[in-house]
């Protein structure tokens, strides 16, 4: 007799997106004549740049030619965007993370989701309420949790309520994690941490023997030049973080697929003797064994962010999406809801209108002004009674759905 994998029963409804996907198109289904405008789910819009498609294209043809065809990569990635990555991303803003360090995936969702794999089973997880919700059920499905109870937490996993009160920044909890999951910018408040509260957070993990899981997805969206672009700029990171972050958002590279982990060589965890292993020999094992490399065009595509062209056009990308942002920002303070993010992220936080539950906002949304956005509790209990739009929209679609929601009567 099969056995299945009792976690999956542990969770509630379908992963968050796909349950807004088939709200949106029962609703479409029924409305076909409504043009309905999405800033749901984080998905950009804006085409790959040229830089970054001709680089593609070049590494197709490679593909084509016998003299330089390729078959599998190195698992890792390919040295040239190890390096590149390294350089760029890293060393330019001295911190010293070497190219060896660098692990080339096809996503961070995949790798935020696979990385407990290498942790022991007993591990404690914190997690922030509201929160990206690969880092929850992706815990349940390892089966580190029991229930989820009525408040809607999972017992077993220390949460970290993020709220109004506390700038959406968590406090360091009472309970000890073992392994933490830090988002900054921050997915779904746009909320970003000072150097003051990533060094709190890497003491803490130093002290405490806990391991971060940093997730740096929108690291690109930093406009603010005081705020840390990676964990590693705070002092002892190197020992107690994982770092991870990913071209889908920076880049355009959400249907491309390109990312990477980074686990340096101080990093340890500790086995049930409290002998300090280094972590990044793990996941070497987990990746050789269980992946086969990002394609060689997707890599070189990336690679191609790193050229002096290419930085430019992405950059000039990721500023209108930051313009979008500011127009939402502003559109919907003047329409009277209270705002958050969106300074130095692509997601823009919403108190709903006269206390409104978010799946009812949502459906408000969704049937009076055709704007889809995301319901804040779909990212967990804190998340009640506020909303995320997207900045990753189209220009008239972003003044179009900011008029509509204008109009909305209560
Ligand atoms: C989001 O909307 O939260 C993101 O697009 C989801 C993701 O990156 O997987």
């Amino acid at each position: 007799m099969a056995l299945i994998n009792e976690n999956y029963l542990k969770l509630k409804a379908g992963y968050l997106f796909p349950e807004i996907g088939r709200r949106v198109r029962e609703y479409t289904q029924a409305n076909p004549d409504k043009k309905v405008i999405r800033m749901g789910i984080g998905d950009v819009t804006q085409p790959l740049v040229p830089s970054v498609l001709k680089a593609f294209h070049e590494g197709v043809e490679e593909l084509g030619n016998a003299t330089t065809f390729k078959g599998y990569g190195p698992e890792q990635g390919y040295d040239f965007l190890r390096e590149a990555i390294a350089v760029n991303d890293y060393q330019a803003r001295g911190v010293d993370i070497k190219a060896d360090d660098i692990f080339v995936s096809d996503g961070s969702k995949c790798d935020t989701g696979n990385i407990q794999e290498i942790f022991g089973q007993n591990n404690k997880i914190a997690i922030c309420d509201p929160v990206y919700p690969v880092y929850a059920d992706t815990t349940v499905m390892s089966g580190k949790t029991g229930v989820c109870l009525d408040n809607g937490y999972f017992e077993g996993i220390i949460y970290m309520p993020c709220t109004d009160d506390n700038g959406f920044v968590p406090e360091l909890p009472s309970e000890r994690p073992d392994l933490i999951f830090l988002c900054f910018p921050n997915n779904p408040t746009g909320t970003v941490a000072s150097k003051e509260v990533l060094k709190k957070w890497v003491d803490y993990a130093i002290a405490n023997k806990s391991v971060i899981l940093y997730d740096a997805a929108y690291e690109a969206f930093i406009t603010d030049e005081s705020i840390p672009h990676s964990i590693y700029e705070i002092e002892g990171a190197k020992k107690v973080a994982i770092e991870f972050r990913s071209f889908s958002k920076t880049a355009g590279f959400t249907g491309t697929r390109c990312a990477f982990t980074v686990i340096p060589e101080e990093l340890v965890a500790y086995d049930s003797n409290g002998q300090a292993h280094p972590v990044k020999p793990l996941w070497t094992r987990r990746h050789t064994t269980k992946f086969n490399g990002v394609s060689y065009p997707v890599q070189k595509a990336a690679a191609a962010i790193y050229t002096e062209q290419g930085r430019k056009e992405v950059k000039e990308v990721i500023a209108y999406y930051l313009e979008n942002a500011r127009i939402m920002r502003e559109s919907l303070t003047k329409a009277g809801y209270m705002v958050y993010g969106g300074v130095n992220a692509p997601y823009v936080w919403v108190k709903t209108k006269n206390g409104m539950k978010s799946w009812d906002f949502f459906d408000k949304l969704l049937n009076e002004a055709n704007v889809v956005g995301t319901p804040g509790s779909g990212f967990g209990p804190s998340g009640e009674g506020y909303f995320r739009f997207s900045a990753f929209a189209d220009r008239d679609n972003v003044y179009d759905a900011m008029e509509r929601i204008k109009n909305l009567t209560f």
